[in-house]
Protein backbone atom coordinates (compact mmCIF):
# COMPACT_ATOMS: atom_id res chain seq x y z
CA UNK A 1 0.00 0.00 0.00
CA UNK A 2 1.87 3.30 -1.15
CA UNK A 3 -0.02 5.90 -0.26
CA UNK A 4 2.51 8.52 -0.47
CA UNK A 5 2.60 7.90 -4.13
CA UNK A 6 -1.25 7.99 -4.29
CA UNK A 7 -0.76 11.13 -2.73
CA UNK A 8 1.58 12.46 -5.21
CA UNK A 9 0.54 11.55 -8.37
CA UNK A 10 -3.17 12.51 -7.32
CA UNK A 11 -2.13 16.24 -6.07
CA UNK A 12 -0.04 16.22 -9.71
CA UNK A 13 -2.57 15.55 -11.76
CA UNK A 14 -5.19 18.15 -10.33
CA UNK A 15 -1.53 20.77 -10.40
CA UNK A 16 -1.72 21.02 -6.88
CA UNK A 17 1.57 22.12 -5.30
CA UNK A 18 2.78 20.49 -1.57
CA UNK A 19 1.79 24.13 -0.40
CA UNK A 20 -1.20 24.26 -1.82
CA UNK A 21 -2.76 20.88 -0.90
CA UNK A 22 -1.40 22.14 2.83
CA UNK A 23 -3.04 24.96 2.85
CA UNK A 24 -6.78 23.52 1.82
CA UNK A 25 -6.36 20.71 4.55
CA UNK A 26 -5.25 23.78 6.93
CA UNK A 27 -1.90 21.33 7.66
CA UNK A 28 1.84 22.22 7.05
CA UNK A 29 3.69 21.98 3.92
CA UNK A 30 5.78 19.46 5.78
CA UNK A 31 3.25 17.16 6.90
CA UNK A 32 2.63 16.52 2.95
CA UNK A 33 6.05 16.46 2.54
CA UNK A 34 6.34 13.26 4.65
CA UNK A 35 3.45 11.70 3.55
CA UNK A 36 4.41 11.98 0.24
CA UNK A 37 8.20 10.09 0.63
CA UNK A 38 6.68 8.08 3.17
CA UNK A 39 7.93 8.96 6.86
CA UNK A 40 4.25 9.33 7.95
CA UNK A 41 1.08 8.76 7.26
CA UNK A 42 -2.21 10.81 6.92
CA UNK A 43 -4.02 10.35 10.71
CA UNK A 44 -6.94 8.89 10.01
CA UNK A 45 -9.24 12.05 11.08
CA UNK A 46 -7.71 13.34 8.04
CA UNK A 47 -9.02 10.82 5.51
CA UNK A 48 -12.56 11.91 4.20
CA UNK A 49 -11.05 15.53 3.80
CA UNK A 50 -7.94 14.71 2.00
CA UNK A 51 -9.56 12.18 -0.43
CA UNK A 52 -12.17 15.00 -1.11
CA UNK A 53 -9.90 17.16 -1.65
CA UNK A 54 -7.53 14.75 -4.08
CA UNK A 55 -11.31 13.56 -5.86
CA UNK A 56 -11.00 10.15 -5.06
CA UNK A 57 -12.50 7.23 -2.72
CA UNK A 58 -10.81 7.20 0.68
CA UNK A 59 -10.69 3.04 -0.93
CA UNK A 60 -8.54 4.36 -3.78
CA UNK A 61 -6.15 6.70 -1.33
CA UNK A 62 -5.14 3.54 1.03
CA UNK A 63 -5.04 1.59 -2.74
CA UNK A 64 -7.81 -0.77 -2.66
CA UNK A 65 -10.10 0.38 -5.78
CA UNK A 66 -7.45 0.80 -7.92
CA UNK A 67 -7.11 -2.96 -8.86
CA UNK A 68 -9.18 -3.87 -11.53
CA UNK A 69 -12.00 -6.32 -11.11
CA UNK A 70 -11.02 -9.85 -9.34
CA UNK A 71 -11.51 -12.77 -11.30
CA UNK A 72 -14.37 -13.41 -8.79
CA UNK A 73 -16.19 -9.98 -9.09
CA UNK A 74 -16.43 -11.34 -12.75
CA UNK A 75 -17.77 -14.57 -11.48
CA UNK A 76 -19.87 -13.33 -8.80
CA UNK A 77 -21.62 -10.58 -10.84
CA UNK A 78 -24.82 -12.71 -11.12
CA UNK A 79 -28.31 -13.50 -10.64
CA UNK A 80 -28.35 -15.95 -7.50
CA UNK A 81 -25.09 -17.28 -5.37
CA UNK A 82 -21.87 -18.67 -7.49
CA UNK A 83 -21.23 -20.75 -4.96
CA UNK A 84 -24.81 -21.44 -3.61
CA UNK A 85 -25.84 -20.97 -0.34
CA UNK A 86 -25.29 -24.52 1.86
CA UNK A 87 -23.16 -23.82 4.46
CA UNK A 88 -19.25 -25.62 3.56
CA UNK A 89 -18.88 -28.85 5.43
CA UNK A 90 -16.41 -27.72 7.95
CA UNK A 91 -18.54 -25.09 9.59
CA UNK A 92 -20.27 -27.70 11.15
CA UNK A 93 -17.06 -29.26 12.35
CA UNK A 94 -16.28 -25.81 13.84
CA UNK A 95 -19.90 -26.21 15.23
CA UNK A 96 -19.03 -29.61 16.61
CA UNK A 97 -15.13 -28.44 18.22
CA UNK A 98 -16.64 -24.78 19.57
CA UNK A 99 -20.79 -24.88 20.54
CA UNK A 100 -21.67 -21.02 20.57
CA UNK A 101 -22.66 -21.46 24.03
CA UNK A 102 -20.20 -18.38 23.81
CA UNK A 103 -20.54 -15.81 21.20
CA UNK A 104 -17.11 -17.11 20.04
CA UNK A 105 -14.87 -14.46 17.06
CA UNK A 106 -14.35 -16.49 13.87
CA UNK A 107 -12.69 -14.94 11.05
CA UNK A 108 -13.94 -16.10 7.89
CA UNK A 109 -11.19 -15.10 5.10
CA UNK A 110 -12.00 -14.86 1.73
CA UNK A 111 -15.83 -15.07 2.66
CA UNK A 112 -16.73 -14.82 -1.20
CA UNK A 113 -20.64 -13.98 -0.78
CA UNK A 114 -20.85 -14.78 2.23
CA UNK A 115 -23.12 -18.33 2.92
CA UNK A 116 -20.55 -19.33 5.59
CA UNK A 117 -20.17 -16.25 7.78
CA UNK A 118 -24.12 -15.86 7.91
CA UNK A 119 -24.35 -19.53 8.31
CA UNK A 120 -22.44 -19.33 11.43
CA UNK A 121 -23.43 -16.00 12.69
CA UNK A 122 -26.97 -17.40 12.55
CA UNK A 123 -25.71 -19.95 14.84
CA UNK A 124 -24.71 -17.41 17.36
CA UNK A 125 -20.89 -16.75 16.44
CA UNK A 126 -19.48 -13.31 16.08
CA UNK A 127 -18.23 -13.11 13.00
CA UNK A 128 -15.74 -10.75 10.88
CA UNK A 129 -15.49 -11.88 7.19
CA UNK A 130 -13.02 -10.32 4.38
CA UNK A 131 -12.53 -10.42 0.67
CA UNK A 132 -10.52 -8.78 -2.21
CA UNK A 133 -13.87 -8.99 -3.98
CA UNK A 134 -15.80 -6.03 -3.87
CA UNK A 135 -18.93 -7.52 -5.69
CA UNK A 136 -18.73 -10.46 -3.42
CA UNK A 137 -18.95 -8.85 -0.07
CA UNK A 138 -21.80 -6.63 -1.08
CA UNK A 139 -23.70 -9.78 -1.65
CA UNK A 140 -22.56 -11.17 1.47
CA UNK A 141 -23.59 -8.11 3.03
CA UNK A 142 -26.81 -8.18 1.24
CA UNK A 143 -27.13 -11.63 2.45
CA UNK A 144 -26.56 -10.67 6.04
CA UNK A 145 -29.10 -8.26 6.26
CA UNK A 146 -31.99 -10.75 4.33
CA UNK A 147 -31.44 -13.39 7.37
CA UNK A 148 -31.23 -10.29 9.99
CA UNK A 149 -27.26 -11.02 11.32
CA UNK A 150 -24.69 -8.40 11.74
CA UNK A 151 -21.50 -9.74 10.39
CA UNK A 152 -18.10 -7.28 10.03
CA UNK A 153 -17.74 -7.17 6.48
CA UNK A 154 -14.88 -5.91 4.92
CA UNK A 155 -12.32 -5.77 1.89
CA UNK A 156 -9.01 -6.59 2.43
CA UNK A 157 -6.18 -8.91 0.74
CA UNK A 158 -4.62 -11.60 2.51
CA UNK A 159 -1.53 -11.13 1.07
CA UNK A 160 -1.15 -7.62 2.91
CA UNK A 161 -3.68 -7.81 5.19
CA UNK A 162 -1.84 -8.22 9.39
CA UNK A 163 -4.43 -8.78 12.32
CA UNK A 164 -5.41 -6.84 15.14
CA UNK A 165 -7.57 -8.31 16.87
CA UNK A 166 -8.22 -11.85 18.62
CA UNK A 167 -10.10 -14.61 17.32
CA UNK A 168 -11.14 -17.92 18.89
CA UNK A 169 -12.01 -19.44 15.48
CA UNK A 170 -10.34 -18.72 12.33
CA UNK A 171 -11.99 -20.13 9.26
CA UNK A 172 -10.61 -20.18 5.28
CA UNK A 173 -11.93 -22.30 2.46
CA UNK A 174 -10.51 -22.02 -1.00
CA UNK A 175 -7.94 -19.01 -0.54
CA UNK A 176 -4.97 -20.44 0.50
CA UNK A 177 -3.94 -21.26 -2.97
CA UNK A 178 -3.54 -17.24 -3.87
CA UNK A 179 -1.09 -16.58 -1.48
CA UNK A 180 2.66 -16.63 -2.81
CA UNK A 181 4.90 -19.04 -1.39
CA UNK A 182 7.26 -16.75 0.33
CA UNK A 183 4.31 -15.05 2.28
CA UNK A 184 2.66 -18.57 3.55
CA UNK A 185 4.52 -18.63 6.66
CA UNK A 186 4.41 -14.36 7.78
CA UNK A 187 0.96 -14.79 6.93
CA UNK A 188 -0.25 -17.96 9.06
CA UNK A 189 2.18 -17.00 11.63
CA UNK A 190 0.61 -13.96 11.95
CA UNK A 191 -3.44 -15.69 12.07
CA UNK A 192 -1.35 -18.04 14.51
CA UNK A 193 -0.36 -14.82 16.94
CA UNK A 194 -4.28 -13.52 16.67
CA UNK A 195 -5.92 -17.04 17.79
CA UNK A 196 -6.79 -17.22 20.96
CA UNK A 197 -5.75 -19.88 23.39
CA UNK A 198 -7.76 -22.82 22.54
CA UNK A 199 -8.55 -21.49 19.30
CA UNK A 200 -8.69 -23.26 16.19
CA UNK A 201 -7.68 -22.67 12.45
CA UNK A 202 -9.86 -24.22 9.91
CA UNK A 203 -8.59 -24.30 6.87
CA UNK A 204 -8.45 -25.99 3.60
CA UNK A 205 -5.71 -25.58 0.07
CA UNK A 206 -5.59 -26.74 -3.23
CA UNK A 207 -2.53 -29.16 -3.62
CA UNK A 208 -0.45 -30.21 -6.49
CA UNK A 209 -0.08 -34.14 -7.39
CA UNK A 210 2.08 -35.22 -10.52
CA UNK A 211 -0.82 -37.83 -11.21
CA UNK A 212 -3.41 -34.78 -11.22
CA UNK A 213 -3.48 -32.96 -14.39
CA UNK A 214 -3.82 -29.00 -13.94
CA UNK A 215 -7.40 -27.32 -13.74
CA UNK A 216 -8.17 -26.25 -17.00
CA UNK A 217 -9.31 -22.92 -15.86
CA UNK A 218 -6.76 -22.65 -13.29
CA UNK A 219 -6.13 -18.64 -12.75
CA UNK A 220 -3.24 -16.57 -13.15
CA UNK A 221 -3.32 -15.63 -9.13
CA UNK A 222 -2.90 -19.42 -8.02
CA UNK A 223 0.04 -19.86 -10.87
CA UNK A 224 1.74 -17.19 -10.00
CA UNK A 225 1.46 -17.98 -5.82
CA UNK A 226 3.39 -21.07 -6.53
CA UNK A 227 1.96 -24.73 -5.80
CA UNK A 228 1.46 -26.17 -2.32
CA UNK A 229 2.98 -29.13 -1.80
CA UNK A 230 0.65 -32.11 -0.40
CA UNK A 231 1.19 -31.69 3.51
CA UNK A 232 2.63 -28.17 3.93
CA UNK A 233 -0.33 -26.56 5.38
CA UNK A 234 0.53 -29.08 8.19
CA UNK A 235 4.16 -27.89 8.23
CA UNK A 236 3.16 -24.40 9.55
CA UNK A 237 1.26 -25.79 12.38
CA UNK A 238 3.71 -28.70 13.41
CA UNK A 239 3.62 -26.38 17.15
CA UNK A 240 -0.23 -26.85 17.32
CA UNK A 241 -2.69 -30.06 18.17
CA UNK A 242 -4.65 -31.46 14.80
CA UNK A 243 -8.31 -32.45 15.06
CA UNK A 244 -8.24 -32.68 11.29
CA UNK A 245 -5.61 -33.38 8.76
CA UNK A 246 -7.50 -34.92 5.70
CA UNK A 247 -5.95 -35.00 1.65
CA UNK A 248 -9.26 -35.61 -0.56
CA UNK A 249 -9.67 -35.87 -4.33
CA UNK A 250 -12.32 -34.03 -5.51
CA UNK A 251 -14.61 -34.31 -9.07
CA UNK A 252 -14.80 -30.72 -10.03
CA UNK A 253 -16.42 -29.26 -13.12
CA UNK A 254 -16.48 -25.41 -13.17
CA UNK A 255 -15.92 -24.11 -16.94
CA UNK A 256 -18.08 -27.10 -18.00
CA UNK A 257 -14.76 -29.50 -18.58
CA UNK A 258 -14.71 -32.37 -15.39
CA UNK A 259 -11.05 -32.32 -14.24
CA UNK A 260 -10.02 -33.32 -10.66
CA UNK A 261 -8.98 -31.41 -7.40
CA UNK A 262 -6.95 -32.45 -4.63
CA UNK A 263 -7.48 -30.58 -1.59
CA UNK A 264 -5.61 -30.45 1.69
CA UNK A 265 -8.10 -29.81 5.07
CA UNK A 266 -6.73 -29.01 8.45
CA UNK A 267 -8.38 -28.06 11.77
CA UNK A 268 -5.64 -27.19 14.12
CA UNK A 269 -6.19 -26.09 18.00
CA UNK A 270 -3.89 -23.91 19.54
CA UNK A 271 -2.99 -25.72 22.93
C1 LIG B 1 -13.01 -20.33 -4.12
S1 LIG B 1 -13.64 -18.80 -3.53
C2 LIG B 1 -14.17 -19.27 -1.94
C3 LIG B 1 -15.18 -18.34 -1.34
C4 LIG B 1 -15.72 -18.76 0.00
N1 LIG B 1 -14.66 -19.02 0.95
C5 LIG B 1 -16.60 -19.97 -0.15
O1 LIG B 1 -16.11 -21.08 0.14
O2 LIG B 1 -17.73 -19.82 -0.60
C6 LIG B 1 -12.15 -17.89 -3.24
C7 LIG B 1 -12.39 -16.52 -2.64
O3 LIG B 1 -11.13 -15.97 -2.30
C8 LIG B 1 -11.16 -14.60 -2.60
N2 LIG B 1 -9.77 -14.15 -2.76
C9 LIG B 1 -8.92 -14.43 -3.77
N3 LIG B 1 -7.73 -13.86 -3.55
C10 LIG B 1 -7.84 -13.24 -2.36
C11 LIG B 1 -6.94 -12.46 -1.59
N4 LIG B 1 -5.70 -12.23 -2.03
N5 LIG B 1 -7.36 -11.95 -0.41
C12 LIG B 1 -8.63 -12.16 0.02
N6 LIG B 1 -9.52 -12.89 -0.67
C13 LIG B 1 -9.14 -13.41 -1.84
C14 LIG B 1 -11.97 -14.52 -3.88
O4 LIG B 1 -12.47 -13.24 -4.13
C15 LIG B 1 -13.04 -15.55 -3.60
O5 LIG B 1 -14.17 -14.97 -3.00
Amino acid sequence: MNIGKIITDRRKSLGLTQQALAEKLNISFQAVSKWENGTSYPDVTILPMLATTLKVSIDSLLGYSLQSLTEYDKRYDMEGYYWGLSPNHLCYEIMRLKPPTTPYKVLDIGCGEGKDAVFLARNGYNVTAFDISEQGLSKARELADHCGVKIDFFKADIRDFRLEADFDIIFSSGVFHYIPQEQRKSVIDSLKIHTAANGINVINVFVRKPFIPLPPDIEEGEIAAGDWKSGELLTYYYDWLFRKNEERIFDCNSSGVPHKHCMDVIIAEKI
